[in-house]
């Protein structure tokens, strides 16, 4: 395990952690990671570093996204954003899982890397095991002169800056962007989405960055509750579709930095067994941001509550309060299109773990066993 912390030198710009400055710092990374990559007319992505042919594209038959850790969180976004807006089937794997199930790999699939540091050294074999296959590997990094980076045929980097703290928040939410703005560029070369819902969700992730603004200058009620939780030692977190997706990253980062046990499920998936696990006072945190599946998710928070469970959803302002019958308290963030929502859910969960994390007196920016960049397998 390799530690590299030169950095640690460099400035926290009048924040207290690395951490806190980088949960801070996603605006302009958002705004960063998609400048020059949509065009005037505001109509269309523009992906100029990219060999990948039109061509190339119009045959992929299937991607893979293989990542680690926080990364790989991203993937299971960049998976839905590719799935509904291109039609491509496509699959996410851990990188040090991905070599050992005999992947399926043929040269029409694409491959997607998903690292911020573009050194994990999982995450460098799946790309050469992707690469001896014959596929074309995409690497989508916050480091351009990584190994990953020089490895791959392909690299959108995102443009995060360095990311110092071991737990990833601004690096992770560029990835979405990355994201977001790839499917748009694979949905137009292929025709899947007409020119008119290209420019929505464009101008819905133009909105983002000021939008994330206004979130972060209202931190205290995540504040006071992360200091509710830091007196417990297990939590839950319930979520569906891209909120599932998201839970993930929020229970992963609760874990890294406050050491607080805790599991992401998925909302549904409860009752069929760790429903056994709620008991009276347990904090369950409910991810309650997809319209489409709202009412579903509702009843799994019921579920919850019947037993006991002190909940606190994430929803939008105009569920509120009808949500505020089932949960004990319920925080809004801002409304963007379902499928960019999680570039704005999981700041709560970042400030969350990070206040919990400074409630029980935890070294925030470097937690116990943990490495920024991980170099063996
Ligand atoms: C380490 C870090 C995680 C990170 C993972 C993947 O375990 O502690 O925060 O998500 O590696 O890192 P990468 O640089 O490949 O994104």
């Amino acid at each position: 395990i390799h530690v590299d912390w030169d950095a640690v030198t460099a400035e926290k710009g009048g924040f207290e952690h690395f951490m806190l400055k980088e949960i801070h710092e996603q605006p302009k990374a958002y705004r960063d990671t998609m400048r020059g990559r949509i065009d005037e007319s505001g109509k269309k992505v523009v992906l100029p570093e990219l060999k990948l042919t039109k061509e190339q594209i119009k045959g992929i038959s299937k991607i893979q996204i293989i990542a680690c850790g926080t990364a790989y969180h991203a993937g299971l976004v960049g998976r839905q954003a590719i799935e509904s807006l291109v039609r491509i089937p496509v699959e996410t794997d851990v990188a040090s899982e991905y070599r050992y199930r005999s992947p399926i790999v043929t040269p029409d699939t694409l491959v997607i890397v998903v690292s911020q540091s573009g050194e994990t050294a999982d995450t460098l074999a799946a790309l050469r095991e992707a690469q001896s296959h014959g596929a074309h590997v995409l690497a989508i990094t916050n480091v351009v002169g990584s190994s990953i980076a020089r490895d791959a045929d392909d690299v959108i980097a995102t443009l995060a800056g360095p990311e110092i703290a071991v737990a990833s928040t601004k690096a992770y939410t560029s990835q979405l962007i990355a994201f977001y703005l790839l499917s748009l560029y694979l949905a137009e070369v292929r025709g899947t989405q007409t020119q008119d819902e290209v420019a929505r969700i464009i101008a819905a992730m133009q909105a983002l960055p000021e939008q994330l603004e206004n979130m972060l200058a209202k931190p205290d009620a995540i504040k006071a509750y992360a200091e509710q939780i830091s007196k417990h030692e297990h939590l839950f977190f319930i979520g569906r579709g891209l909120d599932y997706a998201v839970v993930q990253e929020g229970s992963l980062k609760l874990k890294e930095i406050s050491y607080i046990h805790s599991e992401a499920y998925a909302a549904g998936e409860l009752k069929h067994g760790t429903l056994a696990l709620i008991e009276e006072g347990i904090p369950v945190i409910a991810l309650a941001t997809q319209d489409a599946v709202l009412e579903k998710t509702v009843s799994n928070i019921k579920e919850v509550s019947a037993r006991g469970a002190d909940i606190m959803a994430i929803t939008h302002e105009e569920h509120v309060v009808s949500l505020l019958k089932s949960v004990n308290q319920a925080f809004a963030i801002p409304k963007t299109l379902p499928l960019l929502t999680p570039a704005l859910s999981v700041v709560p969960l970042q400030l969350l773990s990070y206040y919990a994390s400074l409630a029980r007196g935890n070294d925030v920016d470097k937690p116990r066993n943990l490495a920024k960049s991980v170099t063996v397998e």
